[in-house]
């Protein structure tokens, strides 16, 4: 079974997979870290966040295994992943290895941005994470102090609008719920709530298929 699960930062769509995968038991790629692993290999090689050679570079040699997750967290990273995102070629170079995981045998859970819409267009699940923009940079703000960031809200808030439209205007597989894909919204839901709603989704699709 091939769980796609995609929308924007702080939708809660990573614990959702994270909690699904467990569930199901089955293995869950957090796609967002692959970008984030190519802007921080630019950031740490002091090269452009704009330079496309290097960031195809980075993305090609890219290894999922050896990833220094706290680093990838920085809004420092996430910002600068956002740009090496909308470049076509970082985006065609990381396709095969999501491709590849999502193809082992027994199935996976992915989450990113364009997992129902082009990386996993026949996923036997679709799920669309969403939550209002308000209560996304409360819970990314927490997040960020909790790492001992030094940022207010209202920053936060800021970027995560400017990250939504980079990530939703981009040309090359923007940030896009799938037509066939189940909405999720976690506004006013605790992280309990929604893995719950996530597993009844998940549940019913697979009953219905089996019917
Ligand atoms: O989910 P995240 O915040 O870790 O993602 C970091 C950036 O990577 C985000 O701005 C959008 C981009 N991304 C993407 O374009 N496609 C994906 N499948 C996952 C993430």
């Amino acid at each position: 079974m091939i769980i796609a699960i995609d929308g924007p930062t702080a939708s809660g769509k990573g614990t959702v997979a994270r909690r699904l995968a467990a569930h199901y038991g089955l293995p869950c790629l957090d796609t967002g870290l692959l970008y984030r692993g190519v802007a921080a290999r630019l950031i740490r090689e002091g090269d452009a966040p704009g330079d496309e050679d290097a960031a195809e570079r980075a993305a090609r040699s890219l290894k999922l295994k050896g990833m220094d997750e706290s680093e990838l967290r920085s809004a420092r990273a996430g910002a600068a992943a956002s740009v090496v995102a909308a470049m076509p070629r970082v985006r065609a170079a990381l396709k095969d290895l999501q491709r590849d995981f999502a193809a082992q045998e027994g199935g996976a859970v992915l989450d990113g941005r364009d997992i129902g819409t082009v990386i996993c267009p026949d996923a036997d699940v679709k799920i669309w994470v969403d939550a209002d923009p308000a209560e996304r940079a409360r819970r990314r703000h927490a997040e960020l102090e909790g790492r001992g960031e030094d940022i207010s809200y209202e920053e936060v808030l800021a970027q995560l609008r400017e990250r939504d439209e980079r990530d939703s205007g981009r040309p090359d597989a923007p940030m896009k719920r799938a037509s066939d894909a189940h909405l999720l919204d976690t506004s006013k839901m605790s992280i309990d709530a929604a893995f719950e709603e996530a597993r009844r989704i998940v549940d019913q699709v697979m009953a219905q298929r089996r019917a």
